[in-house]
């Protein structure tokens, strides 16, 4: 770090932020980002050529099969040969760092309620639709700090309006929101049907082509009509570069184009209803049931 002129040296052996790195002090979630960014991203790219060259430049990689799991490998730790990068880092103790980052980032782009009506999404009209108990599903959404947002937007919301569903669920924000255990990489469908919002921030560019049509299936055929799919990730634009490069050398994930996302959503039987790609930020992807040829969904 001090070589790249992000810290500057205080005596010989403490370092200090400076002028470029001092903002990411005043984001406290960002000291775990940049413990993250600084090893598993960096464990995974010192691994990408020699996989490459050994595998004869296969492309695209499988998910338990990226250079994360080359490394370990190479180096004789078979345990982790063959596991999903999340269940390295769960079995290495990183989840609550990993967890803490995911709260804050490197700094936020406002509350989830703000951002998309920012973007000219009508939050509003959609959490004002057909009152089911459940209102929005977060899924894979961290400690809940997404689901809290709305809280505070939509006061009326109760605990049983809100769920969070996890495969390791922290259950720091028990009070305030119904927390669920899903594994969506197991077998098992998605069990809370009809919910007016199923939400994923973050999580589809984590996941290869496949395994997110397999999860966008599963929530597809948990929604009523009446069901949004809400979508947030950060568009596929030079912002973003390495952003892609990390989720394929740690997941064989990626990020998405709007020609994508059209995509995924024709084969699970939904349409892209709404769609913003900023420069930088997350986006927004809303998917919607596609009706059928005598309007029934
Ligand atoms: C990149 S983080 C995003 C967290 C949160 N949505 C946010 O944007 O701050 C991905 C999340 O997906 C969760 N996750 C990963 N694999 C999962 C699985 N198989 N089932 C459920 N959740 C999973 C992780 O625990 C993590 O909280």
């Amino acid at each position: 770090m001090a070589g790249l002129g992000l810290v500057d040296l205080v005596d010989d052996t403490t370092y200090r932020v400076n002028v470029i790195t001092a903002h990411m002090v005043a984001v406290p979630s960002s000291l775990d980002g940049m413990l993250h960014f600084s090893t598993e991203p960096v464990w995974a790219a010192a691994f990408l050529m020699k996989q490459l060259r050994d595998t004869n430049f296969k492309y695209p990689f499988q998910e338990n099969k990226t250079p994360t799991q080359y490394g370990y490998k190479l180096i004789g730790e078979e345990r982790f040969a063959n596991q999903h990068t999340y269940s390295i880092m769960h079995s290495q103790g990183r989840m609550p760092s990993f967890s803490r980052f995911m709260e804050g980032k490197f700094g936020k782009f406002g509350t989830m309620p703000d951002r998309v009506k920012s973007l000219g999404y009508d939050l509003d009209s959609v959490m004002n639709g057909k009152a089911d108990d459940i209102v929005v599903v977060d899924i894979g959404g961290g400690r809940g700090e997404m689901l809290l947002e709305v809280k505070a937007a939509y006061p009326h919301l109760k605990k049983e309006n809100l769920v969070l569903q996890e495969f390791q669920p922290d259950r720091v924000n028990e009070d305030d929101l119904t927390i669920q255990h899903w594994d969506f990489k197991d077998d098992s469908p998605e069990t809370v049907k009809g919910a007016l919002v199923y939400s994923l921030t973050h999580i589809y560019h984590n996941l290869s082509d496949l395994e997110a049509l397999r999860l966008m299936k599963k929530v597809a055929d948990a929604m009523a009509p009446h069901s949004t799919m809400l979508i947030h990730e950060f568009a596929k634009n030079s912002t973003y570069g390495k952003m892609h490069a990390t989720m394929i050398t740690l997941y064989a994930g990626r990020i998405r184009s709007s020609r994508e996302w059209k995509q995924l959503a024709a084969l699970a039987g939904l349409e892209v209803t709404f769609e913003a790609y900023p420069v930088a930020g997350e986006g927004l992807v809303e998917m919607r049931k596609l009706p059928t040829a005598n309007g029934a969904v």
